[in-house]
């Protein structure tokens, strides 16, 4: 296993390890050119592997997100082997998830990018999932300052999956002042309600009047820590947003700006939905880049997914990959600065 580094014309770098597709630096410039090393992350390999407990920078999968009671009917048949790691339910993937297992790693190019392509076979039944899973996930590096992710898949057997990122952002820097003072839009004019465990309860509701209103910019830290019981309950905000975009198509999903270094950061997603997570669980135990300690809520991720739980709501977006179908997905999180 290995690190890679992609570097763009303009001196933007996306390093990266083939060990669960881990995003482990990105440096992009402030308004005044100065660069800095914006995603939460630790320096060896070592580290990766033995307690990358909150996913930095991680591919996640097969089941981005969580799965109510570790179960769900697929065509009438019962999957009810999945790991419980989340309290009772299901999170991003299992014991051995996407961010754990090594990826095969290929080098692309073409006009106006570098990149890598990462391949991973999952096998029937791995992780208690139904069907052997062929995954390619391929990072770009664009030379209009974008990290695009594409992911594809193939199965042999009918099941579900839904693949994210888990990068973690502070736009200041890594180790520079929290992103609570971040402004932050979501394109979504509705939420997926949850219970306490982040399972959704099935309701889709209106932003508009509420906390969880994003459409236009504002600084996160301000009601992050709102009394609003669908909030704090989760301790923060850790929900997923239903983007306010045609299904499938390529869109805006959020839009992420650090008033003091001018660095900004859109992300664009075929996918229907995105968790806005705050980071609510760092709690100081990490120790990263250059000696930083890891405070709550001193990272955040913007996860474009499929809502979570959806095997188990036939209401949600389908999860659902079948024999003969190929799964594509693109996101694409986009630098620059105002
Ligand atoms: C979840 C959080 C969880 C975190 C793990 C996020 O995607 O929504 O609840 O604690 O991943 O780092």
């Amino acid at each position: 296993m290995d690190f890679y580094t992609l570097e763009n014309k303009n001196g933007l770098k996306l390093k990266f390890t083939n060990f669960g597709g881990i995003v482990s630096e990105i440096h992009v410039p402030d308004r005044d050119g100065n660069f800095a090393d914006i995603t939460l992350g630790f320096e060896t390999l070592d580290e990766y592997v033995d307690h990358n407990n909150d996913y930095f920078g991680a591919l996640i999968g097969r089941y981005g997100n969580r799965i109510g009671k570790c179960r769900f009917q697929l065509d009438g048949n019962k999957v009810d082997g999945l790991l419980a790691n989340d309290g009772v339910n299901h999170l991003h993937g299992g014991k051995v998830g996407f961010d754990k297992v090594e990826w095969k790693a290929e080098p692309v190019s073409g006009e106006g990018y570098s990149g890598m392509k990462l391949s991973y076979t999952s096998k029937d039944g791995e992780e208690g999932y139904p069907g052997k899973l062929d995954v390619t996930v391929t990072y770009k590096l664009t030379d209009k300052d974008e990290w695009v992710i594409e992911y594809e898949a193939t199965t042999d057997k009918p099941t579900v999956f839904n693949p994210t990122n888990h990068a973690y952002f502070n736009l200041a820097g890594h180790d520079g002042a929290s992103p609570v003072d971040h402004e932050m839009m979501i394109n979504a004019k509705f939420f997926t309600a949850t219970d306490d465990g982040g399972i959704p309860t099935g309701e889709i509701l209106s932003v508009a009047g509420t906390d969880m209103d994003f459409r236009e910019a504002k600084v996160y830290g301000e009601t992050v820590d709102s009394e609003d019981t669908l909030i704090s309950q989760l301790g923060g905000y850790d929900h997923n947003w239903i983007l306010d975009k045609q299904y499938g198509e390529l869109g805006l999903a959020a839009v992420a700006f650090d008033p003091k270094s001018g660095r900004e950061m859109k992300v664009f997603t075929t996918e229907p939905g995105v968790q806005f997570y705050a980071g609510n669980f760092l709690n100081g135990t990490l120790t990263g880049k250059g000696g930083k300690v890891y405070q709550k809520r001193e990272g955040f991720c913007l996860e474009t997914q499929h809502f979570p739980d959806s095997p188990n709501k036939g209401h949600f977006p389908d999860t659902t990959l079948r024999p003969g179908q190929v799964f594509k997905s693109t996101t694409i999180y986009a630098f620059g600065v105002r």
